[in-house]
């Protein structure tokens, strides 16, 4: 058994979701839509509709996975019991904005939904769980891509400052734990979920992306004023899709490369960490002909800094400046970004790189740079999951991955990392994100549905669960 003693005595260890990947009820209490309840599932093309939003508006597809989910919207008690069975002491999950404004630009918010998160908090306090809390997990209503573009559209920070205000009031001494925007830098890979916008309608896409960037940005930074300003004990934070890039090899060009590549993703935490834009962004702004508008007062704005790194993890990538390597190379698939082959690691059933040392390599490099605490709010492995005939579901796999990602953890606090928690993602089977599939499932709790929604939602554990339990009730120790 492997003693680690690193974890401080109010670790918060846990699970994570997203509305519009567990919650279903997509039209219930008053709902609008979001980008999400656009896209159909894997079998129907998901990916490639995903970077042509004119399809998903215009076609209609068989099948929604958004749409029920694992319908959380009714059965989130019996989860939250699950939760609390395993010891967590806290669940990220996201307010779907649509929820609570059906369009994104009214005045007033939708009582039924701000109801609803009420009892899912209540639920979570009753156990003593800690909400962390997401503002936008890729759910930015649909009618503000239709009306404004979404974010590249100035408006949206207005209506976005509204909502927070709204939700920073109605779960004061309730949630104390905030993320901004999940994965913000998902935007420039992902525009329609990220930024619920089309960048094929945009002369200069670039330039686009970057402008919807500044408004997140802005936008981030007046919540995180407002949700303190509300109630000094909230802690808010910010949230990047993480994992360093590998040069390829010790070529100066590869090396050059990697160090580009993980700067896509600082250059929205450098802004949210340090107040104001890296020195970088002006030689980039220039090399690509961007002008990004901004307005007098948002210096200031940007100096309303986050008080912890939110991020994922999920796997490594490596990278080459050689065009000849580039175009000739076999790449893999990853958690938003595309890698080389990795010969000296192991692949999950999709493709993405398994790196446990990753994760400590990641969580130094952004301690270095920024030196305020981090939270591991995304961590796990989507596989298959076979049921016996007697019903258990033994998946060694699972554990194995995790066991490995907290031991790389461990020594990352070791090596004087501070870092307030952990969240699996996924910690219940839900929606695939990237693909729409439910076969691609990371939970400890297994929902019984499938790719095309059929099934009886019905939840049973797996043996993680017990796992997972038995490591929490260590602290860490256990493992
Ligand atoms: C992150 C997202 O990108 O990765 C989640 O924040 C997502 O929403 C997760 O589900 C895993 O990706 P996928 O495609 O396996 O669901």
């Amino acid at each position: 058994m492997n003693k680690t003693k690193s974890f401080p005595e109010n670790f918060l260890w846990g699970g994570a979701i997203a509305a519009n990947q567990y919650e279903g009820g997509y039209k219930e209490g008053g709902r609008g839509l979001g980008p999400v309840d656009f896209l159909p599932n894997k079998d129907e093309d998901r990916v490639h509709v995903m970077y042509n939003p004119h399809l998903a508006m215009s076609q209609t597809f068989d099948y929604y996975p958004s749409h029920k989910a694992i319908d959380g919207y009714h059965y989130f008690k019996e989860d939250i019991a699950l939760f609390a069975e395993m010891g967590f002491k806290c669940l990220r999950l996201s307010i779907s904005w649509p929820r609570i404004f059906p369009q994104g630009d009214e005045k007033e918010p939708n009582e039924a939904g701000l109801k609803f998160y009420d009892d899912l908090f209540d639920e979570c306090l009753k156990y003593d769980i800690e909400p962390v809390v997401t503002l936008n997990h890729f759910d930015t209503p649909i009618y503000l891509y239709e009306k404004y573009d979404g974010w590249t559209n100035r408006s949206v920070i207005d209506f976005f400052t509204n909502y927070a205000t709204v939700v920073f009031n109605r779960y004061k001494g309730k949630v104390k734990y905030w993320l901004t925007f999940n994965e913000i830098n998902i935007l420039q890979v992902l525009p329609f979920l990220g930024g619920s916008f089309d960048q094929n309608k945009f002369e200069n896409p670039t330039q686009a992306k970057y402008q919807a960037a500044h408004h997140q940005l802005v936008a981030s930074a007046l919540a995180t004023k407002i949700g303190r300003e509300v109630d000094s004990n909230n802690m808010i934070g910010c949230m990047l899709a993480a994992g360093e890039s590998y040069p390829n090899t010790c070529n100066p060009d590869d090396i050059w490369e990697a160090k580009m590549m993980d700067r896509e993703g600082f250059f929205f935490i450098d802004v949210q960490v340090r107040g104001h834009y890296p020195s970088y962004s002006k030689r980039f702004f220039e090399e690509h002909n961007l002008t990004i508008h901004q307005e007098p007062e948002d210096a200031d704005i940007l100096k309303n800094t986050v008080d912890f790194i939110g991020f994922s993890y999920y796997s490594t990538k490596v990278v080459s400046g050689d065009e000849k390597v580039l175009s000739s190379a076999e790449k893999t698939d990853g958690n938003i970004f595309s890698s080389l082959e990795n010969p000296y690691l192991p692949k999950s059933q999709w493709g993405w790189i398994i790196d446990p040392k990753g994760l400590r390599i990641t969580m130094n490099t952004l301690y270095d740079r920024y030196q305020i605490p981090l939270f591991v709010v995304e961590n796990g492995l989507g596989a298959v999951d076979k049921i016996e005939d007697n019903g258990d579901i033994i998946d060694d796999y699972r554990i194995d991955y995790l066991r490995e990602h907290i031991l790389a953890m461990d020594e990352a606090i070791k090596d004087g990392v501070d870092v307030l928690g952990y969240t699996t993602w996924g910690c219940i089977d839900i929606i695939s994100a990237g693909t729409g599939q439910m076969s691609k499932r990371y939970g400890f709790i297994y929902v019984d549905v499938d790719d095309w929604g059929k099934g009886t939602f019905k939840r049973s554990k797996k043996k993680s669960f017990t796992w997972y339990k038995e490591l929490i009730a260590s602290n860490g120790d256990i493992m």
